[in-house]
């Protein structure tokens, strides 16, 4: 599998079934040699740029942790003391890192689609670590490794994404990787202003069969996975919304207990208020599972576009 080779990693629509699918039996592989040996050398003189302008605690710490696993080297742009406080425009400040001649370099930064725009003028294959609210496809790709993991496949499954879906960026990455398999059933479960948005129903329709609810409730028993996100509290214009609707959806070990059946939970996390650390204990609560999984997805992700 060398098809990602150079390649920039800019939308989870990008992928193809057979890539995605060689990379969670890579990510399995390399979870097992890091575990025997801790550090590998298949990065061994390769370089990673990680470039995170907007905050990231997982997503940048687990990059790094991949490619140092991977035998690699890291350089992180420290934005706090960076020449962006005297005006420097991002894409200045992304010319000269990549004159360093980085292997590869992970941005995150607000605009969205801001990825592709960039991607010409520099020389580094860029992978998109989050634009603004549009996508995060890392994340995507460790979603659907937690689920291939846990339930043993992703084909015929029913997933509810719950939560911030209009400002969220994993969902809707998410919901793309996912069209990439068969027979999936994706109920969005949101309050009508938090709904998903248009474009990503465009993007799966006719590859999905897709419902949207305001209410978990009555969906809950149908669900192999309920996916829970927090309230995009940074993106929201006026505050006094993001104050309504706080609290308007909560998943605690008490409303769990209601049904039959619990399917696993799931969260990109940073949690804030919308899934009860109670959870925790229950058997089917995978988050940090979850988490886990995204270092060694990443270094699968990251040895494919190195092409090491
Ligand atoms: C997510 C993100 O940054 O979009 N976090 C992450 O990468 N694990 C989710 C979030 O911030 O809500």
């Amino acid at each position: 599998m060398s098809s990602l080779k150079g390649k920039d990693i800019i939308s989870a629509l990008q992928f193809e079934r057979a890539e995605v699918e060689g990379l969670f039996r890579l990510a399995d592989q390399l979870r097992k040699e890091i575990s025997e040996k801790g550090v590998l050398d298949y990065a061994k003189g390769k370089v990673m740029a990680t470039v995170f302008l907007e905050p990231s605690t997982r997503t940048k710490l687990s990059f790094q942790f991949a490619m140092v696993r991977l035998g690699g080297e890291v350089i992180d742009f420290e934005v706090s003391a960076s020449s962006l406080a005297k005006g420097e425009t991002d894409i200045d400040t992304l010319k000269i890192i990549d004159g360093y001649d980085p292997d590869v370099m992970v941005l995150r930064q607000k605009k969205p689609h801001f990825p592709e725009e960039i991607a010409g003028m520099i020389k580094a294959p860029i992978i998109n670590g989050g634009d603004g609210p549009n996508e995060h496809p890392t994340q995507a790709l460790l979603d659907v490794y937690t689920i291939w993991r846990e339930l043993g496949k992703v084909d015929g499954l029913t997933i509810g994404i719950m939560g911030d879906l209009k400002y969220g960026r994993t969902p809707s990455s998410l919901s793309y990787l996912l069209s990439k398999f068969n027979d999936i059933t994706i109920y969005y479960i949101a309050p009508d202003v938090l709904q998903i948005r248009e474009e990503v129903l465009k993007n799966i329709e006719g590859k999905v069969t897709y419902h949207q609810v305001n209410d978990v409730s009555g969906v809950m028993e149908k669900l192999d996975v309920l996916y829970v996100t927090r309230l995009q509290k940074e993106r929201f214009k006026d505050p006094s919304e993001y104050e309504r609707l706080k609290g308007s959806y909560k998943i605690d070990k008490e409303f769990l207990s209601k049904f039959k059946r619990i399917p696993i939970i799931m969260h990109p996390l940073p949690r804030v208020w919308e899934l009860d650390p109670g959870v925790d204990e229950l058997p089917q609560a995978k988050y940090f599972e979850q988490a886990k999984n995204g270092m060694y997805i990443r270094a699968a992700l990251i040895k494919e576009v190195l092409g090491v």
